[in-house]
């Protein structure tokens, strides 16, 4: 496997996903493990996108805990239904937030993040965690985002 991505720079949001998708599912296919394939994936959507800051908050023993991630430091765990994260985790839903600032109970891991995307993983119907995608723009994301930032999450592999 070469390990090295071809950015797109120049085409749209849409093209730039379906060209990195199948980059990162040649990326962790036949890899089991499930933490090197959580943190690969956040170095190619780092890469592509240059998002703030995207990461995996993993369920552990009830709450979420910190997983592989790109970007500044952040918190390390979230109570189930606490911040966007423990939202989604709850909801068992993927929550589009356009501005941090009118979401209530948002957790502020950086005075930079204006808008959030966070999208459950599931294993079977359960939510083992989340992703969470930062960006320092008012409302970056958006049903594009969603559609696709969930066939990644479709690709990773539990257990
Ligand atoms: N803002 C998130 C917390 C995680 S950091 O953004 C990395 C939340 O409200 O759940």
């Amino acid at each position: 496997m070469a390990e090295d991505l071809t950015i797109i720079t120049s085409a749209d949001k849409t093209a730039q996903y379906q060209s990195l998708i199948p980059q990162i599912e040649a990326l962790i296919t036949g890899e089991e493990d499930m933490i090197a394939n959580l943190a690969n994936i956040c170095a190619a959507l780092k890469e592509q996108f240059k998002w703030f800051w995207v990461g995996f908050y993993l369920v552990k023993n009830n709450e979420l805990v910190l997983g592989p991630f790109q970007g500044p430091v952040a918190c390390t765990r979230i109570a189930m239904g606490k911040g966007v994260c423990g939202v989604a985790w709850q909801q068992a839903e993927t929550l589009i937030v356009p501005d941090v600032d009118e979401f209530p109970g948002h957790i502020a891991c950086s005075s930079f993040s204006r808008s959030e995307i966070v999208l459950p993983l599931f294993n079977g119907s359960e939510v083992i965690g989340v992703l969470d995608v930062d960006s320092e723009h008012i409302a970056h994301f958006d049903e594009v985002d969603k559609q696709y930032l969930k066939q990644v999450v479709e690709l990773v592999k539990f257990g």
